[in-house]
């Protein structure tokens, strides 16, 4: 049992997912085409909007939507010190400067610090679901209509996901959501972006291929023109239809894989509540769904034996997947060096970003597999189960 390798995650791929993907191998269409269409369709009933953009990755949508917003040099966007680095680089690859605020004890932005840190630079407010748990919205919007901010939300790891009684991704205005094999649902790799802004949509739609007027299934149709025109320097970030194929079943199968990953997330909370030196996920007290993409705990062990590293060790010697989300990226060197971040900026997260690990959590994963994964946690910290 022990010989047998218990991945982090593990995506759960239907025979219809096989069968369509076969599909469309044969169909000769691989590229953006029909199932690209049929997935966005089938996304914007999902969420209950009348357009979703689908791209190759969440990191693309952030680009695209950041990019739409025209940023300057001199202007700044908001988001928290605890993510993934993709959130960041988007924001200086769309020409702005990110500004960062720590976290609180549920490891999302400390919205009670946001004001504080909008200037007359502040161009927008780009807060992340991380884990899967809902960022305290309210306030964050309140804030953006009274600077005139844009709020462009990184919930790449939030399908699913709700805020008081509201999905994200159906209302406020503009999410990102990604579908990278380790998410609630993929497509491979992929992404897509909503957003309620005419301009935005425009420039997307645009940016996605190349900054051409028209997307390829439209060009190579049988009633569409093979002329265009390019009216801005575009990107390549169109989602291929095999892609879709995966991502069309994938749909269908949200719900079940969220409620499966609830089960696990709540065993976890039950069989691991009493053991000293771990904190397990903390929640906020307004009503919101966890997707519960990730399952992170910290080893927050004053021992040095009991580190989180050797907790890492111990896991791989036992041949279980643990994931690491995130070290704290203001401490990269680029953003070191570009930034003048330094240590002691972000002292939450810093401390988080030492002592988290994200517990194998993936839809197929059996109570047994779970079983082996908190008995080796016992075992690290010196219980047999
Ligand atoms: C918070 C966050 N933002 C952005 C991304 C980028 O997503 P993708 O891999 O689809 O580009 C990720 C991926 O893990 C993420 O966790």
């Amino acid at each position: 049992m022990e010989n047998i390798f218990l991945p982090f995650s593990k995506p759960s791929l239907s025979q219809a997912t096989l069968d369509e993907v076969n599909a469309c191998l044969q169909s000769g269409w691989l590229t953006t085409g029909p199932r690209v269409k049929k997935f966005e369709e089938k996304l914007a009933a999902y969420f209950k909007v009348p357009e979703v953009f689908s791209l190759t990755s969440a990191t693309a949508g952030l680009h695209l939507a950041l990019k739409a917003l025209n940023l300057q040099p001199d202007d700044e966007v908001i988001t928290t010190s605890m993510t993934f680095v993709a959130t960041l680089n988007a924001i200086v690859l769309a020409g702005a400067k990110p500004v960062l605020i720590d976290i609180d004890e549920t490891l999302n932005m400390d919205v009670a610090q946001l004001e504080k840190a909008i200037t007359a630079h502040t161009r927008a407010i780009l807060p992340v679901h991380f884990t899967g748990l809902p960022v305290d919205l309210d306030p964050v919007y309140t804030l953006a209509r009274k600077y005139k901010l844009r709020v462009i939300e990184d919930a790449a790891q939030a399908i699913g996901t709700y805020y008081k009684n509201k999905m994200i991704g159906s209302f406020g205005d503009t999410q990102i959501f990604s579908f990278h094999p380790n998410k609630n649902m993929t497509s491979g790799e992929g992404g897509c972006v909503i957003t309620r802004d005419k301009i935005m949509s425009k420039k997307i739609r645009v940016l996605r291929f190349h900054g051409i007027d028209r997307d390829a299934f439209n060009r190579f149709s049988k009633e569409g023109s093979q002329l265009y025109d390019v009216i801005e320097p575009g990107f390549k970030y169109n989602m291929l239809d095999l892609q879709a194929a995966i991502g069309l079943h994938q749909l269908d199968q949200l719900e079940e894989f969220i409620e499966k990953r609830t089960h696990l997330a709540k065993r976890y909370c039950n069989f691991l509540e009493k053991l000293n030196g771990i904190t397990l996920p903390r929640l906020p007290s307004y009503p919101h769904r966890h997707s519960w993409h990730l399952f992170t705990i910290l080893i927050s062990s004053e021992k040095p034996l009991l580190s989180r590293d050797n907790f890492m060790q111990h896991m791989k010697n036992l041949n279980i997947g643990i994931g690491l989300h995130y070290q704290a990226p203001h401490l990269f060197t680029y953003y070191r060096k570009q930034f003048g971040f330094k240590e002691g900026d972000f002292p939450n997260t810093e401390k988080v970003a030492s002592q988290i690990v994200s517990l194998p959590l993936f839809p197929d994963m059996t109570t047994q597999d779970q079983d082996r994964v908190i008995t080796a946690i016992k075992q690290f910290f010196g219980k047999t189960a």
